[in-house]
């Protein structure tokens, strides 16, 4: 299962330019509480994605990245900088050196707003040198190396975001364990909302810990109530329960609000969403800033996108997850709608060309 098997991944080989891409993703249900050994729910979103490529270049081996104003050989970069880390990660892991190429580093996925930015940076980064040196790296490796470098952003990471891009299809997690892919019964219609405000999941992460450690009678009774909507959830997914689902995922963000990592914009997101007609809504990450998603009916999604903009959203993206049926008969494919409807991306999502998990 190597990362010359997923055509859309990766193109080109070593001597030539190689490209690779990883998407972006969301948490359905159960941040937070994950941290803590409950189960959560997250997604890929295919449309958003952060692409690495590797051009032959007289060495030393290279890095750009503009949107973090990085443009150094990779001995001039601190070796715990996450782009050096997962490059020294990578090369130690497939026992070769970092080649003479210069790597430069796109995406569309915005930073800190729980899209998972940094994990899809980190994964397209290992697929562009495993693919370099035609060395095959199945997801739950990819997912390993990239969760050393999460672990620079917050020192307590779940592995969600590492596990759920590495294997780009829609999971059900707990901590330490190999994921469960996630059935889908019907597809699932989402609408993702950027409150603008940049989320600082190490600090939020850190704030619930020391509300857990002051309280941990309360808060584990909060995680386990999580646990319980992430199971519901689970269920109402693999029915195609979209009712169901949506109050599910109400009900954890009442639940988020009671562990103190909503915020008066996220609520005022998520109360759009609803009187616009949404299934239901919850923020989505750390909290605080970031994303609400909300679970929309088809014909109620352009109502309430517009409401969420009406409420002061910066950005917002539709993804819809492929349902077992749908999925077969469009070829697993998803369609995201960017925010000023420019331009329509197609990304794959495909079970037909993932591993399974
Ligand atoms: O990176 P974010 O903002 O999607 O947050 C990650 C989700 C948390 O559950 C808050 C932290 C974790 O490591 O799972």
């Amino acid at each position: 299962m190597g990362a010359g098997r997923h055509p859309d991944y990766v193109s080109g080989v070593k001597g030539t330019v190689v490209q690779a891409s990883a998407s972006g993703k969301v948490i359905l249900l159960g941040e937070h509480a994950v941290v803590y050994g409950r189960p959560a729910i997250a997604v890929p979103l295919s449309g958003l994605r952060a692409t690495a490529t590797l051009t032959p270049h007289p060495g030393p081996f290279h890095i750009q990245a503009p949107a973090v104003e990085v443009d150094a050989p990779l001995s001039e970069l601190p070796p715990d900088h996450p782009l050096a880390r997962i490059v020294y990660l990578t090369a130690e892991h497939i026992r070769r050196p970092p080649p003479d190429a210069l790597l430069r580093i796109e995406s569309d996925i915005p930073v800190a707003s729980g899209l998972g930015s940094g994990a899809a940076v980190s994964t397209a980064i290992v697929r562009a040198l495993a693919a370099w040196y035609g060395v095959p790296l199945d997801p739950p490796t990819i997912s390993a190396l990239v969760y050393e470098v999460e672990r620079i952003h917050h020192g307590t990471p779940s592995g969600i975001d590492n596990t759920v891009i590495a294997y780009e299809r829609p999971v059900h997690f707990i901590r330490g364990r190999p994921p469960e892919p996630l059935p889908v019964g019907a597809t699932l219609h989402l609408l993702v909302a950027d409150s603008g405000i940049p989320s600082q999941t190490r600090e939020v992460v850190g704030d619930v810990r020391r509300h857990w450690e002051a309280e941990p009678a309360r808060y584990e009774k909060l995680f386990d109530r999580v646990a319980e909507e992430v199971e519901a959830a689970r269920q109402a997914i693999a029915q195609g329960d979209a009712r169901a689902l949506g109050r599910r995922m109400d009900a954890n963000h009442e639940l988020l609000r009671e562990m103190g990592v909503s915020a008066p914009v996220l609520d005022r997101l998520v109360e759009a969403a609803r009187r616009a007609g949404a299934l239901g809504a919850k923020l989505s990450g750390a909290g605080r800033g970031g994303n609400v998603v909300a679970l929309v009916e088809e014909s109620a999604a352009e109502s309430v996108e517009g409401a969420l903009r009406t409420a002061g959203a910066a950005h917002v993206w539709r993804t819809d997850i492929a349902g077992e049926d749908d999925a077969k008969a469009a070829s697993d494919e998803l369609i995201m709608t960017l925010p000023v409807r420019e331009r329509s991306l197609r990304g794959t999502m495909g079970r037909s060309n993932l591993p399974s998990a």
